[in-house]
């Protein structure tokens, strides 16, 4: 992809004052974070959001081969969520919200608009659903994304799941189980398909 001069520069001044903002919102930002676009970033009080170095956060589709349809967002939604992303992986349109916690490790790749959760967001054996609170944060709900894992466009990852490193997980899958490391992924529910083939 090719930009202008002009398009570069008004690139930059906006990922410096995304920076700052994000900063002024107590969002922990490493080095070297690469902004293409403005995402939206929400910090519930008492929450931590950490971006390690050299992560980049696409936000805006003329930035990425595929485009994405939405800006990068993440939300913590209690005073106990944690969301980690690990030092050199790529977001592109992702949303992520978490009530207790969403680690993702080093050099995971998420392919233009997946969607991580480590909620339901509404009571599922409760009714009427509608006007009631967030459930609570829940530790066995985390959502843990090893290092080197690559999530297909689309991909959505539920509540509860580890998925192993260096595994991929096909386009448009839906996981809600474990994947284990190594592993290639697809389909709703996700399941294995093959193991990742390595010299
Ligand atoms: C998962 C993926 C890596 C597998 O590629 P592959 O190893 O070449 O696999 P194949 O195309 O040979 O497919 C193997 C089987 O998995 C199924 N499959 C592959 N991708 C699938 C997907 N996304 N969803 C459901 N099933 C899928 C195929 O239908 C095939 O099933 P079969 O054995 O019953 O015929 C690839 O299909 C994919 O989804 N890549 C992600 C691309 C992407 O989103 N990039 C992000 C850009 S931002």
């Amino acid at each position: 992809m090719a930009f202008s001069k002009r398009a570069v520069l008004v690139q930059k001044l906006l990922a410096a004052d995304v920076r700052r903002n994000l900063l002024r919102a107590g969002i922990t930002i490493g080095a070297d974070v690469t902004f293409r676009g403005r995402p939206i970033v929400d910090r519930h009080p008492g929450s931590s959001i950490t971006v390690a170095d050299g992560v980049t956060v696409i936000s805006d589709p003329r930035w990425t081969a595929l485009g994405v349809a939405r800006p990068t967002i993440i939300r913590t939604l209690t005073a106990h969520a944690r969301v980690e992303i690990g030092r050199d992986s790529g977001l592109s349109g992702v949303t992520i919200c978490s009530a207790t916690s969403v680690s993702i490790g080093m050099r995971v790749l998420c392919g233009a608009d997946v969607f991580i959760a480590d909620t339901d967001f509404h009571p599922v054996d409760e009714i009427p659903r509608s006007g009631m609170p967030l459930p609570a944060s829940n530790p066995s709900h985390s959502v843990t994304i090893e290092d080197d894992v690559f999530l297909g466009a689309r991909t959505i990852v539920l509540k509860g799941v580890n998925i192993g490193h260096g595994s991929v997980i096909g386009a448009g899958s839906v996981v809600v189980t474990d994947i284990p490391p190594m592993s290639i992924a697809a389909g709703n529910p996700a399941r294995v398909i093959r193991t990742v083939k390595t010299q």
